[in-house]
């Protein structure tokens, strides 16, 4: 048995030079043209012999990407490539995406965030972004928001065009709608904000929820109140449905809401099961005045530590398997200060939402600073893009 998967190996590395060979030999426009995007889907389950040959560590998987990817752009063995189908403008500063993944998508839900990846110029970019829509089709929609000086959102929003093909991370959060809300659901959005709340609103409407709903948007300006056409649709369908928006730059009108959160703003409001997401800032004033249920989902983080109130303590950093140790501060997050210092530590969001940044803490005190939480435990899994350290800290990375 042992003899027959070390032949198949064998086979299967001449069959990846070959191959590759080949692919010199074909310009990109005739191998587009091997497999369409739509079977991409279809076959993916007939790919468990290979990731269980991956899985035991008898094939590489970057060779059978490449062979897949050889037979079609979009084809991996388990990553998550997507083809943009279609965009839309959804608001002044929000773009709608429609992308179709290519069979790879495990268990998406509505509510959940993934990480986008770009490469551009040689570097990649990524960002997280909330899933609005799943369909039983493979076709995803998700929205970008367009911030000042972002180099993906500017990118993503100006020049992504229909039929290009993107990378996404796999899945994860857990902001689901709640399961008793016979009294009413509550959803409080700032800017994009609205996006995982709107995938849950769709998909519970559309399941048949009837108890009342109210969906509060906050927005600088009229012209960023995303989706308000679907929204007006959904309000002329759903007699359960309540939406109204918080105007801070501009004078509000009509029934609009003044100004940021204030705890007056809820007065009025049905709902026991409050859905919340936004920025720290602003999740954290609503938290203040809300005591009952209450899932939140922040994309901004606290000041590590507000400059004014501290000053820097030097302590002593250790990156265990980088074999690197040097004088740092309780200032900064542990990835910053691993950067500064010349590591490239794995990273995607930058705001403790995607895990890929995790490492073992080995020794020492960090704090979370989405939370202020201490964490201390030898063995315990952190977040470095969210842990600042509180003393000497010892990491294996
Ligand atoms: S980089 Fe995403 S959680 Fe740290």
């Amino acid at each position: 048995m042992v003899a027959f998967w070390h032949f198949s190996e064998q086979l299967f590395t001449e069959m990846v030079a070959f191959w590759h060979f080949s692919e010199q030999l074909f310009t990109e426009a005739v191998l587009m043209t091997l497999i369409p995007f739509a079977w991409l889907r279809a076959l993916s389950p007939w790919l468990r012999p290979l990731r269980a040959l991956v899985a035991r560590a008898w094939l590489r998987e970057a060779d059978v990407d490449q062979v897949l990817q050889w037979l079609h752009p979009a084809w991996r063995l388990n990553r998550v490539m997507a083809l943009v189908c279609a965009r839309e403008w959804v608001a002044e500063d929000m773009l709608a995406l429609t992308l179709r993944g290519n069979g790879n998508a495990r268990n998406w839900q509505p509510g959940q965030h993934v990480q986008l990846f770009v490469e551009q110029a040689g570097v990649r970019l990524s960002r997280s972004y909330s899933l609005i829509a799943v369909h039983a089709d493979g076709r995803i929609e998700l929205a970008i928001k367009r911030h000042a000086g972002g180099r993906l959102s500017n990118y993503l929003l100006d020049h992504l065009a229909v039929g290009e093909v993107l990378e996404l991370g796999q899945a994860s959060g857990t902001l689901h709608w709640p399961q008793q809300a016979s009294s009413g659901v509550l959803l409080l959005a700032a800017g994009s904000g609205l996006t995982p709340l709107l995938g849950l609103l769709r998909q519970a409407l559309a399941g048949g929820f009837n108890a009342p709903v109210t969906l509060l948007h906050y927005v600088r300006k009229r012209s960023q109140r995303a989706f308000s056409l679907e929204l007006q649709g959904l309000l002329a369908q759903y007699p359960n449905l309540q939406v109204r928006w918080a105007i801070s730059g501009e004078e509000a009108a009509g029934d609009e809401l003044s100004g940021r959160f204030q705890a007056s703003h809820l007065q009025g409001l049905t709902g026991s099961s409050l859905l919340l997401c936004g920025p720290h800032g602003f999740v954290a004033s609503v938290r203040e005045h809300w005591a009952g249920e209450l899932q939140a989902e922040t994309f901004s983080l606290p000041l590590a530590v507000s400059a004014a109130s501290a000053s820097a303590t030097p302590l002593q950093l250790q990156f265990k398997r980088s074999q690197l140790q040097f004088s740092g501060d309780n200032l900064s997050s542990l990835l910053e200060q691993a950067e500064q210092h010349g590591l490239r530590p794995a990273h995607g969001c930058r705001q403790g939402i995607c895990a890929s940044c995790t490492c073992t803490l080995l020794s020492g005190v960090v704090r979370d600073v989405r939370s202020g939480a201490l964490f201390n435990e030898p063995g315990q899994a952190i977040r470095i893009c969210v842990s600042v350290p509180q003393g000497d800290v010892l990491v294996d990375l």
